[in-house]
């Protein structure tokens, strides 16, 4: 048998090769090629047209591997581990948060399992929840080597109690990414990925390789890259639920808050493919044009003068009775029940003390404004404030339902939800203080990508 195979030789950059060599096995092996490096005294097979098996260390190439490679050529072996770095975040009792580069062993894949290599994920606000925490990000400190960096920065102590369940224990980030499938188990279902470009959620993705069930694995079309991939769970499947719970919970149209972030820019989109009417509210005027250019009807900015009049123009306009307020904090989401109460009003026939009888409904579903949620309650007894999560809504759908939404953004990644990136770094790059400084603030249009595989 005849096994065609690549090979990655690290810490040796300087050319490929090709050979082909007798196995313990007694067949024949072809290694042809090797790959960009990615850490110390490895080498590795990589995926590769034709090949029948993934991986391989070193150690076992040289010892092993011969006989490893007919048997792996089988569709439903399993393939050998991976060494990755992955990218940790510590917050230690001391109060200082430490972000460091580890290096994990990549067990072999069960049969319903892949690894994937990622090459592209997005430094979300959720991400940058769990990466640095409640940390003072002015204390920020380099330390370490630029191969090797470690940032430092203070926990302020009164905030402690409030990441107690981690306290000392290394957090794994990034929700989501886009990749390779590199290995792939026994299944007929994980064989189906092997070398496809998926994205994929699951958590722990600024890591080199991750394991992964196939279920956690969204196969992207031909010619969709790892990068285009990056973002197709958390931020589309977001806005694609908001509608779910809009069209579930008896409501019409839609408000939503920090409005020009690469969510609210998606959500701009998919709306207008629906029919649904949207209220953007944004906090600056050039918010406002990025999300007009889009073809948003109604934006209405909280920095202007006019800022209650417009809203409650615009929810007159649309009759929105449903909101979701990205900042969470501050006073945002009392504005808007307050301004919904007064677009009813207008519209009721009569007076009634208890207020107007249409339920009015705001969702916090992201924590941009850490500030405590303050509400003035000034719109009567029809109405609620809650939390809303991704991850409950599509287990109240179902798996037929997320499916129906998976199937929905795989067919619309390079259209309604697209993402804009900034820049891509490498997990080193990650940790340069300069690059935290940017992608820390959370800023429209300012959004990071990490390539582990850089
Ligand atoms: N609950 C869930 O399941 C779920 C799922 C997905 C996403 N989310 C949430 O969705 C939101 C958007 O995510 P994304 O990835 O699309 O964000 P993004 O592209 O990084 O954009 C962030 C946006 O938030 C604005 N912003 C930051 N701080 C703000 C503040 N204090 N007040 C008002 N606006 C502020 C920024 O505007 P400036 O330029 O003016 O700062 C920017 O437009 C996040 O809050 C995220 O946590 C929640």
């Amino acid at each position: 048998m005849r096994a065609t195979v690549g090979v990655a030789v690290v810490g040796n950059p300087s050319g490929g090769w090709s050979d082909t060599h007798e196995g313990a096995c007694g067949n024949e092996h072809r290694i042809d090629r090797f790959e960009q490096p990615w850490g110390p005294s490895k080498w590795a097979l990589i995926p590769w047209p034709g090949a029948g098996l993934n991986l391989a260390s070193f150690a076992e190439m040289r010892y092993g591997c011969w006989r490893g490679l007919s048997r792996r050529s089988s569709a439903t072996d399993n393939t050998m581990g991976y060494t990755s770095r992955q990218l940790q975040s510590t917050i230690n009792e001391d109060a200082t948060l430490k972000l460091a580069l580890t290096t994990e062993e990549v067990s072999d894949p069960g049969p319903d399992e892949v690894i994937v290599r990622i090459e592209a994920s997005p430094l979300n606000p959720s991400d940058l929840g769990l990466l640095f925490g409640p940390a003072d990000l002015g204390t920020a400190r380099a330390e370490g080597s630029a191969d090797d960096p470690v940032v430092i920065a203070d926990v302020p102590k009164g905030l402690l109690s409030s990441v107690a369940g981690r306290l000392g224990k290394p957090m794994a980030v990034g929700n989501e990414g886009g990749g390779v499938v590199v290995a792939a188990g026994g299944s007929e279902l994980a064989q189906s990925l092997l070398g496809k470009t998926v994205g994929v959620i699951g958590g722990a993705m600024y890591s080199q390789y991750r394991k992964l069930h196939v279920g956690s694995c969204l196969a992207l079309p031909e010619g969709i890259t790892p990068r285009q991939g990056a973002s197709c769970f958390v931020n589309p499947l977001t806005a694609l639920g908001m509608l779910e719970t809009l069209r579930a919970e008896g409501h019409s149209a839609l408000v939503h808050t920090a409005a020009a972030s690469n969510l609210g820019q998606m959500l701009v989109k998919l709306c207008q493919s629906e029919g649904v009417p949207l209220v953007n509210v944004v906090r600056r005027p050039a918010q406002a044009e990025l999300l007009r250019a889009l073809g948003a009807s109604h934006v209405v900015d909280s920095s202007a003068d006019s800022f209650r009049q417009d809203l409650v123009a615009a929810l007159g306009e649309t009759d929105a009775t449903l909101a979701f307020d990205a900042t969470g904090g501050g006073e945002l989401a009392s504005q808007i029940l307050s301004a919904m109460e007064a677009a009813q009003n207008a519209k009721a026939q009569g007076y009634s003390r208890y207020g107007s009888s249409v339920h009015k409904q705001v969702y916090i579903y992201g924590g941009l404004d850490r500030s405590p949620t303050v509400l003035k309650r000034s719109y009567g007894m029809a109405w609620g404030v809650g939390g809303w999560l991704l991850t409950p809504l599509l287990q109240k759908l179902g798996a037929e339902g997320a499916e129906r939404l998976r199937a929905r953004v795989a067919s619309e990644i390079t259209t309604t939800f697209s993402s804009h990136y900034t820049k891509e770094v490498s997990l080193a790059g990650a940790l340069a203080l300069d690059a935290i400084a940017v992608y820390g603030k959370q800023a429209t249009g300012e959004k990071y990508l990490i390539n582990p595989s850089l």
